[in-house]
Order: C-alpha cells, then structure tokens, then sequence
C-alpha cells in the first residue's frame, strides 16, 4: 500500500475556506487512495514555471466540515500525483491582542486537541507498525520560503481544535494562557499526515478574527470569518505563488523526506 509514484506535479496546495479555485488552465486528475475519494479530484496546472496540484480541503462546494474532511485521502492523492512539498493555507482565530485580523502566521508549532478523525495512513494490518515524529511538525525549507516571500509573523503555535464549533470563552482564555498563538480547526492531522508520507508541509495561517477568550462581544462569527478571509484571498494567492516559484526543487533533499527512515514499513515510494 504505496501512493504511486508519478511525476505530475512536485507542489500541492490545500486551499481552505474560501480557498476553491487557483489554477488557470487546470487539468483534473482521477486519482484512487486507499482511503476513499478526496474532498475533491486534484487539479493539476503551471505557477511560477513549477507543476502545482491544487486540492480545496473542504470540497469546492465547502461540504465537508473540519471534522470530516478525508486528510489521509487529500494526502494521498497529492503524493500520487508526485507532490513532495504542500502548502496548507487556513483561516484561524487570533489568541493574542496583538495578532490582528488579515495578518498571515507561518505557525513553527502546532497542539493537536482533535478528536475522532482518521489521523494516520499507517492504521495496522496489513502494514507493520510505524512511528513518525511530528516533533516540528512543519518543513523548515518551506517556512524559510514563506517567511523570505513575504510579511508574514514568522512564527507562532497553532493549536487546532475540533470543530465545527469556536471555542467557548473559557476554553479560548485556557488556550491564550498556554502561550498559544492562532486557533484553527483543519492544521491536525493534516500536517502529520503529511510527516507520515515524507511529505514536506507548511501552513499559512490567515488570522480572520480575534477568538472569544480575547476579544469582548458575543463570540466568533462563522461570517466574520468568511469576510476577513475573502478579504485576504488575492493577497494570500498572491503569495503562495511567490513561495511555489520560490520553494527547493523537487530534488532538493529535506529532514522531511527522512521521515520514515528507520521505520518498519518505508515504502519506496514515499521516500
Ligand atoms: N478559524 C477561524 N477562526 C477560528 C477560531 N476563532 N477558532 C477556530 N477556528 C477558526
């Protein structure tokens, strides 16, 4: 059980809310996973003179809500179609007074407060057992990247809880005291699914909000949050395609990539 090795693209882009559509010219891909169907079949197209595949996360209709979007099945697909490095933009709410609506965070950490998701492709039999460390969970190469394309707070922890619903006052208040940065819903197990496949991630949070444990009001709005990320949608395109023009190419060799070595079961296609 091996994503086949093909060499369509070597980026992909996970477009979140708001986020459907990229390519120009896009050829649709038919890909098969052990995991089911994507949220969407991946489009395959040319940015800054790279081979980019582009998946939106949540299906290009938005039917699939965080908890049960098919991450091992985005993952898949991608690395199917060659993908070695992904770009997983989302929207999330700020912990800090601080973190303003609009700005983008290059998160280094993330906490995993998800619950009852798919959150591995190495599930047992009839694969051996496989560990991976998640411990930075995200592709150096591909922070230094975004954080030299663009004005970005270059650094931050992301914790993600499960959704759909924001997080209550007390929650959010117990999330900012943990020193936590950015409060989002789909950065888990996205990111350490990707580590699993050797595949190099970088997420690129748009701060849409200030969550309820730092903001006064009534709470986050599900239409604040699709208004500041349409808002920011131009500009957030805008510099993922500085970054894909920007990133190592598919050669170039990365900590990332060695994730499965010393494992039971590498495969050789995921090397
Ligand atoms: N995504 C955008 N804003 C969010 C928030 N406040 N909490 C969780 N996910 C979010």
């Amino acid at each position: 059980m091996t994503p086949r090795l093909g060499r369509m693209a070597d980026i992909g882009v996970i477009g979140g809310s708001g986020f459907y559509s990229f390519l120009q010219d896009a050829r649709p891909m038919q890909v098969d996973t052990p995991f089911g169907p994507p949220s969407e079949p991946p489009v395959v197209g040319r940015v800054g003179g790279r081979e980019v595949a582009f998946l939106p996360r949540h299906g290009a209709d938005h039917r699939f809500p965080p908890h049960r979007v098919n991450y091992r099945a985005n993952l898949w697909a991608l690395r199917s179609l060659g993908v070695r490095q992904v770009l997983g933009p989302c929207a999330v709410g700020s912990l800090r007074p601080e973190l303003t609506p609009g700005l983008f965070v290059v998160p280094d950490q993330l906490v995993d407060r998800t619950w009852g998701r798919d959150h591995t492709v190495y599930d047992g039999y009839p694969a051996p057992v496989v560990h991976t460390s998640p411990a930075d969970p995200y592709c150096p190469a591909g922070r230094a990247t975004v954080i030299a394309a663009g004005n970005v707070v270059p650094d931050g922890t992301m914790v993600v809880i499960n959704g759909p619903r924001f997080s209550t006052r007390a929650e959010s208040r117990w999330h900012a005291a943990q020193g936590w940065s950015v409060v989002g819903m789909t950065g888990a197990p996205e990111a350490a699914i990707a580590r699993e496949l050797g595949v190099c991630y970088t997420s690129i949070a748009v701060v849409t909000d200030h969550d309820a444990g730092v903001a006064t009001g009534e709470g986050v709005t599900q239409a604040e949050v699709f208004e500041v990320f349409g808002r920011s949608i131009e500009r957030l395109k805008s510099l993922v395609r500085d970054v894909i023009a920007a990133l190592p190419g598919p050669d170039a060799d990365c900590s990332c990539r060695h994730a499965l070595d010393g494992t039971a079961a590498a495969p050789e296609a995921v090397r």
